[in-house]
């Protein structure tokens, strides 16, 4: 079942990748995410993007001298971001059972992905164990408290009758003030179906209040930092530490092998092998680390 939502969600976003708003998306979140991350903070420090996208938000921390590592399900999505992260380390693989080993990245940001996984709370307990000690984690989730929810959910039906190829272009318009008063920008009518299929085609989202996820941060051994509600509140954006303290060391991304555990593998030219006999190919500049 979680396998199955996960295909569908992966053939989701192959077919409609989170929307591209170029350079001024990427000036947006480079400057909504200083608060949270500042450059001192992420300044040649190695940062995991969970669930990138064709990578504009990792553009923007990269920029301001992050060393990026991209994981996304989607390869389609990914093919894009290693265009715009030429830099990055790319990685085809799950939030729910990352190819990194514990305590690998200095901090860890994931924007909009984690509703979308058949588990949340796994997603978000993965991302709390690759942190290292000391690390910012900054996740963005949906609001329970906010009237999209129940339009996401009221919207099913209407999904399951008509594929997103088959609504009408008006209807697509329809978000272009949503798009203009969110990104600051206009989107052309291809961009705005795979904002509308994010936002209420995407096969699977689900909905969560700060109190619940601070609790989920107490769990994994997080403090709770701060909270800001993202546009008219319909997500949050929270930022979260981990417990410890953080080493000075420059790290590196530690791959770990999702068949048998263990780790970490071996890099070579080819991609990555571990002594289980597991190996994740590199193709195009992307190590797919997905299951078969
Ligand atoms: C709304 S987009 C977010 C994009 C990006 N973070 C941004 O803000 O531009 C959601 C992304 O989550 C990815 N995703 C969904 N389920 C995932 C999973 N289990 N593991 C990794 N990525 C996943 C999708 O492929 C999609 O690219």
């Amino acid at each position: 079942m979680i396998q199955e939502l996960q295909q569908q969600t992966q053939q989701h976003y192959d077919h409609y990748p989170f929307i591209e708003g170029g350079s001024n998306r990427v000036a947006w979140w480079r400057e909504y995410l200083r608060d949270f991350l500042p450059d001192e903070l992420i300044r040649d420090r190695l940062v995991v993007d969970v669930g990138s996208s064709v990578g504009e938000v990792s553009r923007g921390l990269g920029d301001r001298g992050a060393r990026m590592v991209c994981l996304d399900v989607s390869r389609q999505s990914l093919a894009r971001c290693r265009e715009i992260n030429p830099e990055a380390d790319i990685y085809n693989g799950s939030a729910l059972d990352l190819p990194f080993m514990d305590a690998t990245f200095d901090h860890a940001i994931s924007i909009g992905v984690l509703h979308h996984t058949p588990d949340c709370r796994k997603g978000f307990k993965e991302v709390a164990r690759v942190l290292a000690p000391g690390g910012v984690f900054v996740v963005f989730l949906y609001n329970w408290w906010n009237i999209y929810n129940p339009i996401y959910h009221a919207f099913k039906p209407i999904r399951a009758l008509m594929p997103l190829e088959r609504v009408p272009t008006f209807f697509v318009r329809l978000l272009q003030p949503f798009a203009k008063a969110h990104l600051g920008q206009s989107l052309d009518d291809w961009q705005l179906r795979r904002l509308l299929g994010d936002k209420l085609w995407t096969p699977q989202a689900t909905f969560h209040s700060v109190r619940q996820v601070r609790q989920w941060g107490l769990e994994e051994g997080l403090s709770f930092v701060a909270n800001k509600k993202f546009f008219l509140g319909y997500a949050n954006v929270m930022k979260f530490v981990k417990a410890g303290t953080p080493g000075t060391q420059r790290r590196e991304a530690r791959v770990r092998c999702t068949r048998c555990g263990g780790g970490p593998m071996a890099r070579n030219d080819d991609g990555y092998l571990c002594g289980c006999g597991h190996a994740y190919p590199r193709e195009g500049g992307i190590v797919g680390c997905l299951q078969e």
